[in-house]
């Protein structure tokens, strides 16, 4: 029998044993959890989502991450990601949550919510990771921008396949706005953009980055990439740019990562 095959038949598993960790995402409307599979990047039952609470103070947010990490029966390592830049675990910004995270150390705050080791990372470095491992060949060579487009704009930087964190060229001003406030998804629903007009305003801050980093492709996810056959071809910078593989799965399956191998940024 193998290795494998003897812990298949373990009565009692204790699934962080079997190459499994656990990923939270903390986005600005859910916070989602699952045991992560990381032979295969694949989800181990089902996602768990709760609606983030209102305001999405520190204490609330860690209420509902351990509640989620209960509710799997999760006794292992967790990652977490957060909308914001995390240095040394200490949370620095809030563009897309409650300010009162700045300045808040995350071990000493979850630590009183959760009782296994846990990190903390940037959403966007998060799904990079996640890309990098599962995703596109494109992803894991040379100098890559990958990009998320949801509620904001996030950012990882990646040299072949390694992370440079807390990038947060959402914040860059393109023409006269941060590139977050014309072209991130949100934005198109907001202002009732149609798919054409905010491909063109994609354009424009990706013509930026292009300018700025060179890199030697960039990568795009958030639930948007799912359409990127529908306004791709709007784009006429000379870099390529292909959509993430891992759609929304990513923050989870990167933070799981992060939490499996020790990644404390
Ligand atoms: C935040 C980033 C985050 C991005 C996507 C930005 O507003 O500053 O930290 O990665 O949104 O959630």
């Amino acid at each position: 029998m193998t290795a494998q095959e003897s812990q298949q038949q373990d009565t009692n598993p204790s699934p962080q044993h079997h190459g499994h960790a656990f990923g939270i995402d903390v986005g600005g409307s859910g916070i989602k959890g699952a045991v992560v599979d990381l032979a295969t990047g694949e989800f181990v039952g089902d996602r768990l989502k709760i609606a983030t609470p209102q305001p999405a103070t520190p204490d609330a947010v860690a209420t509902v991450i351990a509640q989620i990490v209960a509710e799997k029966n999760w006794d292992g390592p967790v990652g977490i990601t957060m909308p914001a830049v995390v240095k040394e675990q200490i949370i620095r910004s809030a563009a897309n949550i409650d300010k009162s995270w700045i300045g808040v150390d995350a071990q000493d705050l979850l630590g009183k919510y959760l009782d296994a080791p846990f990190t903390v990372l940037n959403d966007a470095d998060a799904a990079g990771l996640a890309e990098v491992a599962y995703g596109d060949d494109v992803a894991r060579s040379g100098p890559v921008i990958f990009l998320t487009l949801g509620t904001g704009i996030g950012s990882a930087f990646l040299l072949d396949g390694q992370l440079f964190p807390n990038t947060e060229i959402g914040h860059l001003i393109v023409g006269e706005k941060e590139a977050e406030h014309q072209a991130s998804s949100a934005v198109k629903d907001r202002e009732g953009l149609k798919t054409k007009q905010w491909a063109k305003r994609v354009n424009r801050v990706l013509h930026e980055y292009e300018a700025l980093f060179n890199p030697s492709a960039f990568v795009i996810g958030g639930g948007i990439s799912r359409k990127f056959d529908k306004w791709g071809e709007h784009l006429s910078i000379e870099t390529p740019v292909v959509a993430a593989q891992l759609r929304n799965r990513a923050g989870i399956v990167g933070a799981a990562m992060a939490a499996k191998e020790g990644i404390r940024p």
